[in-house]
């Protein structure tokens, strides 16, 4: 059955967790342990990787192919974070440092104000190539990395780790969340040469890299700060709606502005369902819907 967008746990995606996992470390941190990696986990991120660079192509956007082609990721082994982090380091201060799964939000925030970009360092087994639970080695590098080589992206993500613990203290946490969700995750952007790719979620779904750009069901709107505050998002499925900026320096100015005020705004207002299409929204697409509403229809007894 299909479950509404649980917000009180705001993702999937490295901001939630339990305690079962907790490392020694108060950071979480762990050896990547690269050396430990088997044939089969090496073999499951070569299917991954040569899977989702031939859907890519035409549908990512031009940090994320400049990024993936300038950082040592490649078809053959995971890769080893140790040469990430040097090469991330050089160019935009960023390092990846190795997680158990996902960790407190706390935690997480902590990680990305101070440029380290927590990554699992398991790999889904091969019966689970497109079924996730956590973050693993393939969402996080492959999805997350390339764009943190990209001096906006890498601004603008250290920007959320500080603006996150603002938010947890404000009790503002799950405003804050659809904004990393509906850019750093499910983020598209509007290139000269049409739609593209630049969220995580979608780059590393080779589901999700078809329908967010192809499929007539999702609707594709115009990102707007205050609007995306209030729209529920979902966990459990494709986005109903995804958020297109209009290029990288739209999240340039995101990161510079205070939220505060802004949650003051959005503070009390109604929330929307993710398949709502308001009179003001900037629309790119209006979807079908017919995705989501098949799925409705096959859950019901
Ligand atoms: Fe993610």
């Amino acid at each position: 059955m299909l479950r509404q967008a649980d917000e009180t746990t705001s993702a999937r995606h490295g901001l939630a967790a339990g305690d079962a996992a907790r490392p020694a470390s108060a950071d979480w941190t762990i050896a990547q342990g690269w050396e430990r990696y088997t044939a089969a986990d090496h073999g499951v991120w070569k299917t991954l990787y040569e899977r989702q660079t031939r859907l890519l192509a035409g549908r990512a956007c031009d940090a994320f192919v400049q990024g993936m082609g300038e950082l040592p990721i490649g078809a053959d082994s995971i890769p080893d974070f140790r040469r990430l982090s040097e090469i991330l380091m050089r160019r935009t201060g960023w390092q990846v440092v190795a997680v158990p799964g996902l960790v407190p939000d706390e935690v997480f925030f902590d990680h990305l104000a101070n440029r380290r970009f927590p990554s699992g360092n398991f790999i889904r087994k091969p019966h689970e190539l497109d079924y996730l639970e956590e973050p693993d080695v393939f969402h996080d590098v492959f999805g997350h990395v390339p764009l943190l080589m990209n001096p906006v992206i890498a601004d603008y993500i250290q920007a959320y780790g500080v603006g996150g613990l603002r938010a947890q203290q404000l009790g503002v946490l799950d405003k804050l969340s659809r904004v990393y969700w509906y850019t750093v995750e499910f983020g598209l952007v509007q290139q000269a040469d049409g739609l593209r790719i630049y969220g995580a979620g979608i780059a590393s779904s080779a589901t999700e890299s078809v329908f967010a750009l192809d499929d007539p069901s999702p609707n594709r709107l115009r990102f707007d700060l205050e609007r995306v505050m209030r729209t529920r998002y979902r966990i459990d499925d494709f986005q109903e709606s995804y958020f297109v900026i209009g290029d990288m320096d739209e999240l340039l100015a995101l990161a510079h502005i205070d939220f505060a005020p802004v949650y003051e705004q959005v503070q009390g207002l109604p929330e929307f369902e993710p398949d709502t299409v308001l009179a003001t929204d900037r629309v790119v697409s209006r979807g079908t819907g017919a995705y989501h509403d098949a799925r409705r229809k096959a859950a019901q007894p």
